[in-house]
């Protein structure tokens, strides 16, 4: 009897063995991860089951899954993304003065800066006060802005002499002012009269300038276009029907200058005493910078981005002094 059961016993072993075996492995199947989804009962409970640990001390012999991760090709970090360089703010300096076509000059002007990225606008008033007109004006044109005003002498409002010294260099003493204490962040400063016709294009050329840069200005100096002349990369003359003798023969439209420059320079300004007509540009321009050092833009000057437009005056010749309307319009 003793010897059947034992005989039963060690046929039954190496089963027994077997099953133990087998109930080993499947109890170290790893579990599937668990992915908490919103409307799941493990996620509501907070999860009862782990997620798979890997890699542990505790990993032994027979995870072949888990080898293979470790041992595997690791995933690459992903390269992090450069942060892109602060795009320079345009710091546009525009001259204005109060006459009857003020309002749509500034409305065309505003129109075309709007478009620009990172433009900054410096408005300075040939004016006593800020404007109401102005002021209102500047508050709904949606650009970041600085209203300033100066008025220029009695004794300079004369044709034949140079207009807007006093307001550009105000505009100029106002960017000196902001950047006084801090680093120079990228920044290009340009002359914007009022009444030109400024393309989109233009404002991406000047926004690269590294000190001073110039291209062509359309309908000036009685042609077409006047344009710096370009040499292997470099100005070397310039095409002008008008007193070519200028060092720099560029109407204030034609060129930009960063702020760098404006900052190591802060003596640079217009100057009123011993200015003649046209030579502002020249007179400014010797200051911060030499012909050589130019930068051509447009294409090696060979494109017009801006026109020297000017409006016509308008006629108000049938303007009423009396009877005049019912309600104040402003124009
Ligand atoms: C040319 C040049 O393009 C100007 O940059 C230069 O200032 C001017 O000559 C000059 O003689 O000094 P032009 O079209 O003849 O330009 O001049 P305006 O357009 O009448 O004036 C230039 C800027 O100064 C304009 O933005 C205008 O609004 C402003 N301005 C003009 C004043 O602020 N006050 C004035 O009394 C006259
Ligand atoms: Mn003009």
């Amino acid at each position: 009897m003793k010897s059947v059961l034992f005989s039963r016993f060690f046929i039954l072993l190496p089963w027994i063995l077997i099953v133990i075996l087998m109930l080993d492995v499947d109890t170290r199947r790893p579990a599937a991860p668990l992915t908490p989804r919103p409307y799941s009962r493990y996620a509501a409970r907070g999860g009862t089951r782990l997620p798979l640990r890997r890699g542990g001390p505790e990993s032994g012999p027979g995870r072949g899954a888990e080898k293979r991760n470790q041992s595997g090709p690791q995933p690459q970090p992903k390269p992090q993304p450069q942060p892109e360089p602060p795009l320079p703010t345009i710091y546009a300096i525009t001259p204005t003065y109060s006459r009857p076509v003020q309002k749509a000059e500034l409305t065309r002007l505003a129109n075309t800066f709007r478009q620009v990225a990172q433009l900054h606008w410096i408005l300075v008033e040939d004016a006593a006060a800020r404007s109401e007109l102005v002021s209102r004006f500047l508050a709904r044109a949606g650009l970041p802005s600085t209203h300033l005003h100066v008025p220029t002498p009695r004794r300079y409002k004369r044709p034949g002499l140079p207009r807007a010294t006093e307001q550009r260099n105000a505009g100029l003493a106002w960017l000196r002012q902001r950047h006084q204490h801090q680093r120079a962040q990228p920044g290009v400063l340009f002359f914007a009269d009022d009444d030109n016709t400024y393309s989109l294009e233009l404002f991406e050329e000047m926004r690269t300038t590294r000190k001073v840069s110039v291209w062509p200005v359309g309908l000036v100096g009685g042609r077409r276009y006047e344009r710096p002349l370009v040499e292997d990369g470099r100005v070397v003359g310039w095409y002008t029907g008008w007193r070519a003798d200028r060092p720099f023969a560029i109407d204030m439209a034609g060129f930009a200058v960063s702020l760098q420059v404006i900052l190591s320079n802060p003596k640079a300004v217009f100057k009123r005493h011993g200015s003649q007509p046209g030579m502002q540009e020249s007179d400014f321009l010797k200051q911060i910078t030499t012909v050589e050092e130019l930068e051509p833009k447009a294409n090696n000057c060979t494109k017009v981005l801006v026109w020297h437009t000017r409006t016509e005056k308008a006629n108000l010749a049938n303007e009423p002094k009396y009877h005049l309307d019912t309600v104040k319009i402003e124009v």
